[in-house]
């Protein structure tokens, strides 16, 4: 048995403030239940159960990985077991069938009991990190551009840090598979872990010297991200710094070390959001330029960067509401969707359906508004979707064994 662990609320009209922790094993994920809305609970110590409100938090689930010892089945958490409880306010459970359809599902790993987290989400770190050291040595220096499209720069910088990165991943574990962006598959195809490595994202900034790129590396155990870090470069010429942002799968995300959680803004009109445009300007280029005009018309304003992995950070960080873009690739989104997931944010396709890395569309947001930005986000996807437009999954290495 798999053991995932929820927290099972009373519903909000219950007069019973008994919490259970149920275990629950993937053949009874039924048993798994989305928590909405409470702000803290704290139960009467005869129970001995405390809850710590962590606000915004849309849904309960708890991982062994999360507990220093595993609570009872169907028994409660003594009080100094407290670390692990997220909740937010006004809770009420949904029933199955809105588990089952509901598009927040979580896109990282529930279960993790292979390879520690902590040795994954170190590798990523260091793997990362030594990636921003190449980049930094070459900022501010001449580039050397080729050009993959008409306006898809790579530059000697993209290759020579994911020549970087791969030294550390294949030093710490020969037997995994990696698809990097410009190195492509390679490793152990029967491997269960997939590093996912964008050695510079935002290449075009890199080149122009303009704030907003990263190296983000982030590995997957079959299809779903269990660890992730992103170094993000801000400042710009004389300026440069560098800032760490990390997650694992039920372990909270981080900046810098520091814990980091969406923001709670409710209100599309209160939002800033952020976008992005592919190199191919196709259909779904142009209806997601109609999308930028529309919220620009209805929120503070709508922001365009040039880093996918960045912007998820940012929605992460909370200074951003929400993200999206289509036509993204695993190595674009593999660590940012979880710092996003970890930091308490809602991931989904751009129809609102279940997302992986693998998908061609992806809406980031602190997760209270994620439906109201669907009002608007969906329709046109539908609609590229009923045109024919290829939203099916895509560079999943061949043979790849995924639950995705
Ligand atoms: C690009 C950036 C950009 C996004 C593009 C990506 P690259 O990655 O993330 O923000 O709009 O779709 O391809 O090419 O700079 O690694
Ligand atoms: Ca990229
Ligand atoms: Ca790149």
């Amino acid at each position: 048995m798999t053991a995932s662990m929820a927290v099972v609320l009373p519903p909000a009209s219950s007069s019973s403030s008994c919490l259970w922790l149920s275990r629950a094993s993937s053949s009874a994920s039924s048993r798994l239940p989305i928590i909405r809305g409470f702000h803290s609970l704290l139960v009467p110590p005869t129970t001995g159960l405390l809850l710590l409100p962590m606000l915004q938090s849309r849904t309960l689930r708890l991982s062994p990985t999360s507990l220093k010892t595993p609570p009872h089945e169907y028994g409660l958490v003594p009080a100094r077991r407290q670390q692990l409880l997220m909740c937010c306010p006004r809770a009420t459970t949904v029933s199955q069938e809105e588990v089952s359809s509901n598009p927040t599902q979580r896109i990282g790993a529930v279960s993790f009991e292979q390879l520690p987290l902590k040795e994954l989400l170190l590798a990523s770190e260091a793997a990362a990190k030594r990636g921003a050291e190449v980049v930094m040595a070459a900022i501010d220096k001449p580039r050397n551009i080729d050009y993959k499209g008409k306006t898809d720069l790579v530059t000697d910088t993209d290759r020579n840090t994911e020549l970087a990165i791969l030294e550390v991943l294949r030093d710490k574990f020969p037997g995994h598979l990696v698809l990097g962006e410009e190195g492509g598959v390679s490793g152990d195809a029967t491997s269960e872990y997939l590093w996912c490595i964008d050695p510079l994202d935002g290449t075009t900034n890199f080149a122009h010297g303009y704030p907003s790129f990263a190296v983000s590396v982030a590995v997957l155990h079959r299809g779903r991200p269990v660890a992730a870090s992103v170094v993000e470069f801000a400042g710009g010429p004389f300026a440069w710094v560098t800032r760490t942002f990390t997650a694992s799968a039920g372990g909270g995300a981080f900046c810098n070390g520091h814990h980091i959680h969406v923001s709670n803004t409710d209100q599309v009109e209160r939002s800033l959001l952020v976008t992005g445009f592919g190199y191919e300007h196709d259909e779904a280029w142009a209806a997601n330029i109609a999308l930028f005009k529309e919220f620009t018309d209805v929120s503070r304003g709508v922001r365009r960067l040039g880093a996918a992995a960045v912007d998820m950070c940012h929605v992460a960080l909370g200074i951003v509401e929400a993200y999206w873009e289509f036509r993204l690739k695993p190595w674009d989104m593999a660590a940012g969707v979880l710092i996003v997931e970890e930091a308490g944010g809602t991931v989904t396709c751009m129809d609102g359906s279940p997302f992986s890395v693998f998908d061609r569309s992806v809406l980031v947001s602190n997760g209270v508004l994620h439906k109201k930005l669907l009002e608007k986000i969906q329709p046109p996807t539908e609609k590229l979707i009923a045109d024919g437009f290829d939203f099916s999954q895509w560079l999943k290495p061949t043979d790849y064994v995924s639950d995705v």
